[in-house]
């Protein structure tokens, strides 16, 4: 059905011509107006239903959530809030939505409830605002990427390989496992599975992408990973998308400028292009934050907090400047830290946050990691501790970068792999790429739901992805 989007319609030069408009009833007033939203703007129109014109039946369906569909002028709004509105001519009723059943009413709904109603939340204001924005940062990701010279590879999702080494990954099978075959030893016979060798959904496209990045110099993957980390946080998703540039002569100082250059790039194309969903969040926000006490506010808004972290440099710090920051803190002194800081430790969620929202109130860069905390394919420093590593830090967030300059050495990358029992028959062609044309090169992973959550503000991640994956939860 040939129709006019609602986001052109709220303009005043469309006024006088005669228009067909598809969506959803959001209010019906008044016997009178109905405040209808088709999903191109957070904003309604408003439609005028003439009493004489319609029939009570037809306007006792006329209920919140119904589809429906109109023709009519557009004429200049006399009602304040709304420039134009139309006056309705023709009306058909697509779908009606029982008041007594339809879950999602005008009302406040809470998150919770909302996440279980995943499959209707995209009807809300709220969750309609942040479907769109994550769609725009999907696309300012891809043109940030092709504008500068990256191209696209699609790494696997299917892998032998475990790039992170946490063991945290999901195995995919097409054993029969009430009946796994098992070999003379008593061990499930991987040569007779799919692949004829264990495999798993991926944990990250990195190492792939590595050995795009030394052929095509500079490229990215955005795509779904997955772990099985078994923690219920409001930060964790078992699927989740990540963005991972790679690039070819590049070292640790030309990766945090890539990823300082990105990260403001992309919020900047929020700011610039979803104006009217920051709005609303910026409100929501705002009015989520009366019922909290003071220090638990955010001291800026929304849209300030991207305006300050597109226009200001990140800090950078070394993890060993990091600690001892923690250590003369007050929290530290006082015995507020739950968790012990010393050199060594892995940053906390409560060491990150007093970092990046107490202490220098912007994001940071923390690099040059123990070489013991962080994945084996790291760069190893001259001081022979340390790597070659960067975490950014947001506020409200924490982590939402890892990255690293990799280890390009043949014989120190080796020596990492037994360290860290990877056997060379898993990662030989990872190797290889040390043996033939090496050179230094770096790259980084940006959780795309946590850049989600800091571009809308929403606090729990599995509000920013339309159906999230958590332990326990694989519904809809
Ligand atoms: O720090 P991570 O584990 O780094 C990597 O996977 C590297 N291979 C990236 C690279 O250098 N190419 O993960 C990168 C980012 C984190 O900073 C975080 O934003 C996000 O991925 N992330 C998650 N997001 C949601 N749920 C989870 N369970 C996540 N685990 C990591
Ligand atoms: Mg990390």
């Amino acid at each position: 059905m040939k129709h006019d989007p609602i986001v052109e319609l709220l303009d005043e030069s469309r006024i006088g011509q005669e228009i067909v408009v598809c969506g959803w009833i959001r209010t019906f007033r008044n016997d009178t107006f109905i405040a209808l939203n088709d999903g191109s703007t957070i904003k309604n129109l408003q439609l005028v239903i003439d009493r004489e014109h319609f029939s009570d039946d037809v306007r006792k369906r006329l209920t919140t959530g119904a589809a429906i569909s109109a023709k009519g002028e557009l004429v200049a709004s006399q009602g304040k809030g709304q420039t134009t509105e139309v006056k309705v001519t023709e009306l058909e009723i697509h779908g009606d939505a029982d008041p007594e059943e339809f879950p999602i009413q005008m009302k406040r709904h809470t998150m919770e409830f909302l996440r279980e109603k995943a499959h209707l939340r995209f009807r809300t204001s709220t969750f309609s605002a942040v479907f769109r924005i994550r769609h725009g940062m999907t696309y300012a990701v891809h043109k940030y990427f092709h504008e500068n010279g990256f191209y696209n590879v699609h790494t696997p999702i299917i892998t032998g390989s475990d790039a992170e080494g946490a063991g945290e990954m999901f195995r995919v099978t097409t054993l029969d496992l009430n009946d796994v075959p098992k070999t003379e030893d008593g061990k499930i016979d991987v040569k007779q599975d799919f692949f004829g060798k264990e495999a798993n959904l991926t944990v990250s496209g990195q190492l792939e992408a590595e050995l795009a990045a030394m052929a095509l110099g500079k490229v990215y993957t955005f795509g779904p990973t997955f772990r099985a980390e078994n923690s219920n946080t409001s930060r964790h998703l078992a699927e989740f998308w990540m963005i991972e540039p790679e690039v070819a002569f590049a070292d640790i100082v030309d990766n945090m400028d890539l990823a300082e250059d990105f990260m403001q790039y992309v919020v900047k194309y929020a700011l610039d292009n979803y104006a009217d969903d920051l709005e609303f969040l910026d409100q929501k926000e705002r009015n989520d934050e009366k019922s909290k006490p003071q220090n638990e506010r955010n001291e800026l808004s929304l849209i300030e907090r991207l305006k300050f972290v597109a226009e200001n440099n990140f800090e950078r710090i070394t993890y060993t400047e990091a600690i001892d920051i923690l250590r003369n803190s007050k929290p530290f002194k006082k015995k507020k830290f739950k968790f012990p800081v010393e050199w060594g430790i892995d940053l906390q969620s409560e060491h990150e946050r007093f970092l990046v929202e107490k202490h220098f109130k912007k994001p940071v860069i923390i690099t040059d990691y123990p070489a013991s905390i962080k994945a084996f394919y790291m760069r190893q420093n001259d001081d022979g501790k340390t790597v070659a590593a960067m975490d950014i830090l947001v506020p409200g967030i924490g982590e939402i970068i890892g990255g690293s300059q990799r280890e390009e050495r043949l014989d120190i990358l080796m020596e990492k792999c037994k360290e860290f029992d990877i056997p060379e028959e898993h990662v030989w062609w990872y190797l290889d790429l040390r043996k033939f044309g090496s050179a230094k090169h770096a790259g980084f992973g940006l959780g795309f739901e946590r850049l989600i959550m800091f571009v809308t503000g929403m606090t729990n991640i599995r509000d920013v992805i339309p159906f999230p994956r958590t332990p326990m939860n694989a519904e809809f």
